[in-house]
């Protein structure tokens, strides 16, 4: 391990949750009596396109009233002060890693606040509503569709996880039941690149038996505390100046 340890982040559902957005697999997973996996699909968009987009609609809308917590604020700080490499990791379509201000990370499933031309392939900032055959703004085509990753296509940035996974010294999942992959694989990965691991969920994970060391609690104490331990360890090993 360098002086500067890497450090990889994955969070999941569960570090909004105390921002008052709901979890997927949890209590109110549920949406209008659909499963997730039965809206988030290329099918359901063909079929019934009305309906995904009103589901994403509401959860953009819904962006309006809700607030980073403590959690995303441990890892805005952390990103403005740890040294070394970090990677912030989110399977999250909201933006509250960026309003706490984090910077070094990345939407692996998409963001709400974006829309994706099917035609083009163009992605545009989007706010307000996306009705169903919304013209594309780059080529015209009536194809904006939410800028999501549906179950079944490829997650964004893959190439960059893996590469960021490989470097990575410590690993660390926060809030995500591990039921998805490729994301539920990471932890693997960085094992197999010889990286520690940690796990900070309110319960364990599908996945939990495959992390190191594992803590259990509401993201909003547990990272913080992380993160303030994190930071500690390295000004203690840091030359004096
Ligand atoms: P899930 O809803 O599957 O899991 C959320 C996890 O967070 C659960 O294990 C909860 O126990 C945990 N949790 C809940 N509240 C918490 C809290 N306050 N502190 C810490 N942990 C808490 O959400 P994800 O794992 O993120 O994909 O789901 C993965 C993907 O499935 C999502 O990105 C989404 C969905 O389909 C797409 O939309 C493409």
């Amino acid at each position: 391990m360098t002086d500067h340890p890497n450090i990889v982040v994955l969070t999941g559902a569960g570090i909004s949750a105390e921002s008052g957005i709901a979890t997927f697999r949890g209590p109110g997973g549920l949406w209008e009596g659909h499963r997730v996996e039965d809206v988030c699909t290329p099918e359901a968009l063909a079929r019934d396109p009305g309906l995904v987009h009103r589901f994403y609609d509401l959860r953009r809308a819904a962006l309006a009233a809700v607030e980073p917590n403590p959690a995303h604020c441990a890892l805005a700080r952390l990103d403005a002060e740890w040294p070394g490499e970090l990677l912030i990791v989110t399977q999250n379509v909201d933006d509250l890693h960026e309003r706490a201000g984090a910077t070094r990370m990345l939407h692996m499933h998409g963001e709400l606040q974006s829309a994706l031309c099917a035609a083009c392939g163009a992605a545009r900032p989007w706010a307000g509503e996306l009705p169903p055959g919304t013209r594309c703004p780059d080529c015209g085509a009536p194809a904006m569709r939410p800028d999501i990753v549906f179950f079944g296509e490829m997650p964004y940035q893959m190439e960059r996880i893996e590469r960021a996974l490989a470097m990575c010294d410590l690993f660390v999942s926060i809030g995500t039941s591990g039921a998805v992959y490729p994301a539920a694989g990471f932890v693997q990965t960085a094992r197999h690149w010889g990286a520690a691991t940690l796990e900070i969920n309110l319960e364990p994970s599908q996945g939990s038996f495959l992390f190191e060391e594992s803590r259990m609690g509401r993201a909003s104490e547990l990272v913080p505390v992380w993160v303030e331990a994190v930071l500690a360890s390295q000004r203690r090993t840091s030359p004096r100046t």
